[in-house]
């Protein structure tokens, strides 16, 4: 029993990084090729985002060839993955020296808001990559005209080349197999953002709107379209945000949420229940033994309707409530 309890507590030390999985290299092993790894690190790191200076740009490249050659010579199965690691930041050089990035969140954003007329026959926007890569392949010259007003120099040189633009467009519309992480899933985000942002335009008093206005209507349906542009591109920061608010907008727009900011205004004291504390407190947590009161207050002030599918509606507050008390600064 001892000894079985041993190997056990040994195999749980061990388990994250002492004894390598059969066909991996040991750190030791792969210290050689580490310092290399750091250094391209440390410049990209250095320029994320931005056009890297001829002379960084220089030396990664050739810092790519060692860190190849460096792993490739391991063979084990880690250095492998190591090396494939390195190949996508790699392979993002070229364009992270022609600023790229940058070109793509302004052209996404010409696109988005139709700046430029010869964008409207070409949906480069497009979540079906299928489609993507013809779209891209026809609208290399509209492409190119909207960078020439928006990008920089570097950019527009860039996407006028054939070989590097068809690089671009495989960046695009390829979906790599090795998770969330490369070109692709970047280029993907960058693309939702003219969406998400422009959820910030759409003006709506959430407090006085009515069930079905045509301005929330249209708030729910942009919301939609964002949430289902995050959900595809894995990357993008803070998407759970994005899927709340939509569902919080949803809710303002059923008896539920109607009935929520009506009653904030109105003499709640006859209701036991509540024990005279406010209904819901702004900022906090709706905790789930709220509900019965809940149930029996919104159907005393609103009526039957206000309680259809209660259950799904307060859990939809309760989560979205308690996710941003828990964002809150303490
Ligand atoms: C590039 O590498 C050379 C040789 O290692 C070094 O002397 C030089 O400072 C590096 N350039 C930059 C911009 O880091």
């Amino acid at each position: 029993m001892q000894f079985f309890t041993f190997s056990l507590l040994i195999f749980f030390i061990c388990y994250a990084n002492c004894a390598p999985k059969a066909g991996d290299c040991t750190a030791d092993e792969l210290k050689e090729c580490t310092p290399l790894g750091n250094k391209l690190k440390a410049y990209m790191s250095r320029h994320e985002g931005y056009r890297l200076p001829p002379d960084v740009y220089q030396n990664c490249t050739i810092l790519c060839g060692s860190i190849t050659k460096c792993y490739n010579e391991l063979k084990c199965n880690n250095a492998q993955e190591l090396k494939e690691d390195f190949e996508i930041r790699c392979s993002k050089l070229e364009y992270l020296t022609a600023s790229i990035h940058h070109c793509m969140n302004r052209f996404s954003n010409a696109v988005y808001q139709r700046t430029y007329e010869c964008s409207e026959k070409y949906d480069f926007l497009t979540r079906d990559l299928t489609k993507k890569a013809q779209i891209y392949k026809d609208g290399q010259a509209c492409f190119v005209e909207i960078a020439e007003k928006v990008c920089r120099a570097e950019s527009v040189e860039y996407l006028k080349n054939k070989e590097t633009y068809g690089k671009l467009v495989d960046f695009l519309t390829v979906k790599p197999d090795n998770g969330c992480r490369g070109p692709h899933h970047e280029f993907s985000s960058e693309q939702c953002k003219p969406v998400v942002n422009s959820l910030n335009d759409l003006k709506v008093d959430l407090e006085k709107v009515q069930i079905n206005d045509p301005t929330l209507l249209k708030l729910i349906g942009r919301c939609k379209e964002a949430v289902a542009c995050v959900n595809d591109a894995c990357m993008y920061p803070m998407a759970q945000d994005i899927h709340d608010g939509c569902d919080v907008f949803q809710l303002v727009n059923t008896h539920y949420g109607r009935c929520l900011v009506n009653v904030g205004e109105k003499d709640l004291s006859k209701y036991a229940c509540l024990e005279g504390k406010p209904i819901v407190d702004k900022n906090e947590c709706l905790k789930a033994d709220k509900k019965d009161c809940l149930k029996i207050v919104f159907e005393g002030e609103c009526g039957k309707e206000a309680v259809k599918n209660f259950d799904e509606h307060f859990e939809t507050h309760r989560r979205t409530t308690c996710r941003r008390a828990s964002l809150m600064p303490k």
